[in-house]
């Protein structure tokens, strides 16, 4: 067993989605969220900058003693090389691999589509960790970077117009694709889940890659014996690099609930 936090970042409140699901999945488990809310969006920087950035992300968690760090940000975890998160000193996941292994195993046709950010369609990491294990798959990939804004204001509700326009425009060439199953490679797009449905007629497998990932960490914990066994109520503390107010209001949206941890203000330069 071991009593320490989960450690969990994002560009911003967009992770939420996928912290959601861990608290879901592991009621009991410690979790220290990591918010980048001065910087996002990640998802139009330069592979260079999104790679300091995760970094020095990763050492602010590593510092506060975590058991297990997870990239909830898609962008980061496309983006990431191998050869630095296979040397942390403690178990890393991002969400990519459990996205593209679920994608894997639920498509008949191995014909995917990949929607994300620029950044991580543009490093095509999903097409290659899907021909990775599976290599008669075909992979589509759409970058639909104003569904992040669009998120933060609110504007997801399935009737939404500007929503469904938006849907509409950049999913319209993957309808051509006869794709059977679509991965949602960001931590935004499970909030437009109704709307992306209806733009494939209901016919499409959709991927939540947060989801999948919290279902790996509970497994792997419980595996490797690694999952909380102490009766204490579970601890949800929250870091962000602005204004932890605005985290604040907008976090139900993403978390499904208010915020019951604390949140702390930690100012970039100190990174
Ligand atoms: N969290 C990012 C992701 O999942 C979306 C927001 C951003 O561009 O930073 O890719």
């Amino acid at each position: 067993m071991d009593n320490r936090p989960i450690g969990v970042f994002d560009s911003g409140i967009g992770g939420l989605t996928v912290a959601k699901e861990l608290m879901r999945q592991m009621p009991r488990e410690d979790i220290i969220y990591f918010g980048d809310t001065a910087r996002v969006p990640y998802g139009n920087r330069s592979k260079e900058t999104i790679i300091r950035y995760a970094q020095e992300i990763i050492q602010f968690l590593l510092q506060h003693d975590v058991k297990m760090i997870i990239a909830a940000c898609n962008t980061a975890s496309a983006t990431l090389p191998e050869s630095y998160t296979k040397e942390l000193p403690v178990p890393y996941t991002g969400v990519v691999i459990h996205g593209a292994q679920a994608a894997c195993a639920l498509s008949t046709s191995g014909r995917i589509g990949v929607i994300g950010t620029a950044a991580t369609v543009r490093s095509a990491t999903y097409g290659r960790v899907i021909r990775s294990i599976r290599s008669d798959a075909q992979v589509f990939g759409k970058a639909c970077p104003l569904f992040v804004p669009l998120a933060e204001n609110g504007l997801f509700q399935p009737d939404n117009a500007i929503a469904k326009l938006t849907a509409e425009m950049y999913l319209e060439p993957l309808t051509h694709e006869n794709i059977d199953t679509l991965i949602l490679g960001c931590t935004h797009f499970p909030l437009f889940y109704d709307i992306i449905n209806a733009c494939f007629d209901y016919q499409v497998t959709l991927i939540d890659s947060g989801q999948e990932t919290a279902r790996f960490c509970n497994r792997f914990l419980a595996q490797n014996h690694l999952l909380k066994e102490s009766e204490d109520p579970p601890v949800h503390q929250f870091y962000v690099t602005d204004d932890p107010e605005g985290f604040c209001s907008n976090a139900a949206m993403f978390l499904g609930r208010r915020i019951d941890g604390n949140v702390e203000q930690v100012s970039v330069e100190s990174l």
